[in-house]
């Protein structure tokens, strides 16, 4: 016997994404580096559970009321490792606190909804995308609560339309807008202008987690990339529709044929043994990194450094929109 329907908990899968398609057209004033980017969502995906409830009274006043646990899959053979929580400080701790993504969107979304002083939200979190891995799991873990806040605002009093998504999304992680729409989308911008495109037929991939984290501002900070050139703002109209039908119905051979990411060789500037873990031509990384992909369910040639370095290599599937 299924459970009533309950308007005020929403329990959702937040995918993981890989990139497909990653051009540096270059840095801009502002620091950030101006994006290409093909991003698709993948069946690896972290757990988010969602309830809206009234504000409690031991909360001080002004405060934001939510409520966040962290909990960690026990790791299975098939699973990569979710990041380690201990306080060290690097890109593979996922925090438990306040700083976590999901809490930061929820007292985002509050704060937008004008309901700090009387709504509170409920938070828990299960891991399973491995953290500073390149596979977008914090961004999509608070884009997730955006869409499932939203579907919960009648719940707290609010009848019509609720904050708009998009740039509270965009104001959290240059990410966290793609995973408000998922599938297979165009990224432009620092990566928060999102054009969702045709998607390519579903596909098999393999994941590999090497075991250790990259942390995104650090690849970009090797990149050493040019100031974006003036005409960039000009041909990207020409570009974004060129791209709409490229992947349309692509099979794994097409995709990989328009393979590119400009983040492989400051990324192996960062991690000196990703030279060797790329150096087979069908493997490939999923933005800064350190998570390695090849499309097919072939595993990596016996002759290939992945093998040498025992990595271990499981099946994935693209997930469409
Ligand atoms: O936006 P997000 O928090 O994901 O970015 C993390 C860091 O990655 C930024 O602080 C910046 O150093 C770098 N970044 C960048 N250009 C982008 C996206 C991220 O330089 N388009």
């Amino acid at each position: 016997m299924s459970s009533p329907p309950d308007d005020t908990r929403l329990v959702l899968e937040a995918p993981a994404k890989i990139n497909l398609y990653l051009e540096v057209a270059g840095r801009r004033p502002d620091g950030f580096h101006e994006l290409v980017t093909v991003l698709q969502t993948i069946d690896l995906a972290d757990r988010v559970e969602v309830s809206m409830r009234p504000r409690r009274a031991s909360v001080p006043p002004g405060a934001p009321d939510v409520a966040f646990t962290l909990e960690r899959d026990a790791p299975s053979g098939d699973d990569p490792p979710a990041g380690d929580a201990s306080p060290s400080g690097d890109a593979s701790v996922v925090p438990a606190d306040a700083d976590n993504l999901v809490v930061r969107a929820a007292v985002a979304w509050l704060t937008a909804a004008d309901l700090v002083d009387r709504t509170g939200v409920d938070l828990v979190l299960r891991k399973r995308i491995p953290a500073g891995a390149g596979l977008g799991g914090g961004s999509s873990d608070a884009a997730t609560v955006l869409l499932a806040l939203d579907r919960l605002r009648t719940a707290a009093g609010v009848d019509g339309p609720g904050p708009d998504l998009q740039p509270l999304a965009a104001a959290l992680g240059s990410d966290v807008p793609f995973f408000l729409v998922g599938g297979t989308a165009l990224c432009t911008g620092r990566g928060e202008h999102v054009v969702p495109i045709a998607e390519p037929e579903p596909f098999d991939l393999l994941l590999a987690f090497p075991g250790f984290p990259v942390p995104t501002p650090a690849v970009y900070g090797a990149l050493d990339a040019p100031a974006l050139p003036a005409q960039h703002a000009r041909d990207l109209p020409a570009r974004i529709s060129a791209w709409a039908d490229r992947l349309a119905g692509a099979d794994v051979a097409r995709l990989d044929a328009l393979y590119r990411n400009d983040l492989e060789d400051p990324a192996r500037r960062v991690r000196s043994e990703l030279v060797d873990l790329l150096s087979a031509p069908d493997i490939h990384l999923s933005g800064s990194g350190s998570t390695l992909f090849l499309y097919g369910s072939q595993p990596p040639s016996p002759r290939s450094a992945c093998r040498h370095a025992s990595m271990r290599f499981v099946r994935h599937r693209s997930r469409k929109r």
